[in-house]
């Protein structure tokens, strides 16, 4: 299955997509997760990045759209792949289209979840990232062992200005492509409020109903 997973940030993308991904046997391809990466190396591309990320505007598209064809193009993504956090703006969605189309292939959902504002806010500014596993908390909903422990950080894009500009460039720039997708029967809209296990019976069985196994 080709799948794409959009909503607001802080919707739970990154958390559903990793139980969602092993659900259906496909990879994970977060374009944030490969970005970070990036800007942790030091990398060319990371140091680019990292000078959009960190006011919370988009990267600009010749880059993205360059990083996730070359991604695409990877062995384990030849049978199907779930998107987090691509396509972010209408023309990628139709570069991403486009490139399918050249492969053979087209997408088959565009998952959107579902969150409010006052909620966004609340996951972002609690969430907890783990330096050594990645792996990603929040002190209230998902605590930590220790809380205190100089293993957590918390991510440069989640203080609150730039969660604000994030909010404003997804409302203006992103949210858009739910209707590109309605427009051709591809969206599912799952409720993204609630414990995350909920949230994933509500995208599975919504997936399940559209063919996915
Ligand atoms: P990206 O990493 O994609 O950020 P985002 O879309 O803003 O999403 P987040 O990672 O902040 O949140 P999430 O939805 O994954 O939520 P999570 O699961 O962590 O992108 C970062 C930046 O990279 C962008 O701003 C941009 O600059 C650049 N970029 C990326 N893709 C790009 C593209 N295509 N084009 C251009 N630029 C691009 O959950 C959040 C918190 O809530 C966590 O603490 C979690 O524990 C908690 N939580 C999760 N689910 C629940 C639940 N059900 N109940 C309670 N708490 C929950």
């Amino acid at each position: 299955m080709r799948l794409v997973l959009v909503g607001p940030p802080g919707a739970g993308k990154g958390t559903q997509a990793e139980v969602i991904a092993a659900e259906l046997g496909v990879p994970k391809i977060s374009t944030g997760d490969i970005f970070r990466a990036n800007v942790s190396g030091g990398t060319p591309l990371g140091l680019e990045a990292k000078r959009y990320m960190d006011d919370g505007d988009l990267v600009p598209d010749e880059v993205t759209n360059k990083m996730v064809a070359d991604r695409l193009t990877e062995d384990d993504a030849q049978k199907g792949f779930l998107l987090d956090g691509y396509p972010r703006n209408t023309d990628q969605a139709k570069v991403l289209d486009r490139l399918l189309e050249e492969q053979g292939h087209h997408l088959d959902l565009a998952l959107e979840l579902v969150v409010d504002d006052d909620e966004i806010v609340r996951r972002l500014s609690g969430r907890r990232v783990s330096k050594t596993t990645g792996k990603v908390y929040h002190l209230e909903f998902d605590p930590p062992e220790d809380p205190e422990s100089a293993d957590l950080y918390q991510r440069s894009d989640d203080r609150p200005e730039t969660i604000k500009n994030r909010l404003k460039v997804y409302a203006d720039q992103t949210a858009p492509i739910m209707g590109y997708y309605e427009a051709q029967g591809r969206l599912v809209r799952v409720d993204a409020v609630g414990e995350v296990e909920t949230v994933t019976g509500r995208a599975m069985s919504a997936l399940r109903g559209h063919g996915a196994e």
